[in-house]
């Protein structure tokens, strides 16, 4: 008979049902690869809230909205950070995606009041011009009829200019600029992949270990070091010029710079403001460009949705720049959206850890799990959508809205740790796609499959090629 492993904490009384023995080693190996679609057959064979063991720890998948909520919301102060941010703290230190406890507490109320409607005004000028500057001269500068473009490569560089030119205002420019691009993806990737490494993974979690510094000499280390480096550099070289200063600026790092803590009259520290900048830079792009990207493909296997959606842009924008107010005024092209990140999530799900026993439906889950918010799987629960898998922006419309549970659709999060940048991220969403749509529309290219890579944020895995068809204006 083959041995049960263990599970190292708390043992297995009444925690939820899954694979064991050997079929929860499969399961282990089989996430290397990808993590989405094994834990979405997990829940599929043992029902919503399942568990298996993996790293030496019970890790539990919750893909139900209730159970969600419990952990998010009812009981989030059970819940800290999942193992996966704690990789990505030797990236970014303690900003604000990865900290807990006080110092996450504190920066959430400094951070959070720069992303007020007073501020999101100027946001806005920096989205707008960067998307102008996209179409003029950037990505998305003369394509003609039949013209194949990488939108998601388009859209990776759109949005990390927006966010670049947010946080950084006109500092970031030129050979700065271009270092920044390739550095976050190789942090992203190659971060990623050596998160999965178990030896990585331990020897982050060592007291005193500088894996910036001190990872091992393989190729993958090494480019990880290398643009960990790279990034560094531009925070400390765009931090160095504002603080000799007397205005410090109105984008995001003038912001941080002037901030000041209502209680204690005490500002954030330079390294403090440099996590923060990288965090905003890592959180703020991919996801949104990803958001973008799909929106895209969605569009074009749904011409009708695409064809109300232009004639709302034509209607409310014409020719005209957008405002922020226009964000507003676009109800079809922002339901769109959000119906495109109902079914492809760009966080397809987020993971947490008990701090101590909890019962989720009926089960325990044992201090020391790792636990798995599905929500991708919870955004197609039939029991809470008709037709779960179909592509209908009207749900999203403003009148069809009410008697939905609030953690049916959560792909900004939920609870205390929400995304602090989703009001920013939905107005950016929703004009760069009226201002493209102006000008393009992009239909998938017949044959060619899309897939999805399910690794960091969910993205299509060989790029999203497509073809541009220029759109008549006036
Ligand atoms: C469509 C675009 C976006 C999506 C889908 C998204 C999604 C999320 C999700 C699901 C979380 C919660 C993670 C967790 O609970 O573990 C989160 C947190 C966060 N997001 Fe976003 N995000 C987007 C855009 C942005 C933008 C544009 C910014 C900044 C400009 C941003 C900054 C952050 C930060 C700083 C956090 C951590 C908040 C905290 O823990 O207090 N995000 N995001």
């Amino acid at each position: 008979m083959i041995p049960k492993l263990p599970f190292i904490n708390g043992g297995e009384e009444n925690i939820p049902p899954g694979p064991r023995g050997l079929d929860a080693a499969r399961f282990v190996i089989s996430t290397t690869r990808d993590f989405l679609g094994p834990v979405t057959r997990m829940c599929a064979e043992y029902g919503p809230v399942a568990s298996t063991y993996s790293r030496g720890r019970t890790l539990v998948v919750v893909a139900e909205h209730e159970m969600a909520r419990q952990v998010l919301v009812t009981n989030q102060d059970n819940y800290e950070k999942g193992m996966e941010y704690e990789l990505l703290r030797i990236v970014l230190g303690n900003g604000l995606l990865t900290s807990e406890g006080e110092l996450w507490r504190r920066q959430r109320t400094l951070v959070q009041p720069m992303f007020a409607k007073r501020h999101l005004g100027d946001f806005t000028g920096y989205m707008t011009r960067a998307t102008s500057d996209a179409l003029e001269e950037g990505p998305l500068s003369g394509l003609g009829e039949g013209d194949v473009v990488d939108v998601n490569r388009a859209m990776m560089e759109l949005t990390l200019d927006v966010v670049g030119r947010a946080l950084f205002g006109a500092d970031l420019s030129g050979d700065t600029a271009r270092k920044v691009g390739p550095a976050m993806n190789s942090v992203l990737t190659l971060g990623v992949k050596m998160a999965r490494r178990l030896p990585t993974f331990i020897l982050a979690n060592l007291p005193g270990m500088d894996l910036r510094k001190s990872f091992g000499l393989n190729p993958e280390n090494v480019g990880f070091r290398r643009a960990v480096g790279a990034l560094d550099e531009v925070i400390d070289e765009v931090l160095a010029e504002r603080e000799s200063r007397d205005e410090k600026g109105d984008d995001l790092v003038g912001l941080m710079l002037s901030v000041t803590d209502p209680e204690t009259g005490e500002g954030m520290s330079r390294s403090q403001v440099a996590a923060e900048l990288m965090t905003f830079m890592l959180a703020g792009h991919e996801t949104t460009s990803n958001a973008l990207s799909w929106t895209f493909r969605w569009l074009s296997l749904n011409p009708d949705a695409r064809d109300r959606m232009f004639a709302e842009i034509d209607e409310v924008i014409g020719d005209r720049t957008p405002g922020m107010e226009d964000a507003d005024r676009l109800p079809w092209t922002r339901a769109v959206i959000e119906e495109s990140m109902r079914l492809t999530p760009p966080v397809f799900m987020v993971g947490r850890k008990a701090r101590e026993d909890d019962e989720i439906g009926g089960y325990r889950i044992p201090a020391g799990s790792s636990v798995m918010v599905l929500i991708r799987m919870i955004q197609k629960d039939p029991r809470v959508w008709d037709n779960p898998e179909g592509f209908a922006p009207e749900r999203f419309l403003p009148e069809n809205r009410a008697g939905r549970p609030t953690q049916a659709y959560m792909p900004f999060g939920a609870g205390r740790r929400i995304c602090v940048g989703s009001t920013f991220a939905m107005i950016e969403a929703v004009l760069l796609m009226a201002m493209i749509s102006r000008r393009y529309r992009f239909d998938l290219i017949p044959g060619v499959p899309i897939e999805e890579d399910a690794s960091v944020t969910l993205r299509p895995k060989n790029g999203l090629p497509m073809v541009a068809i220029p759109r008549p204006t006036g």
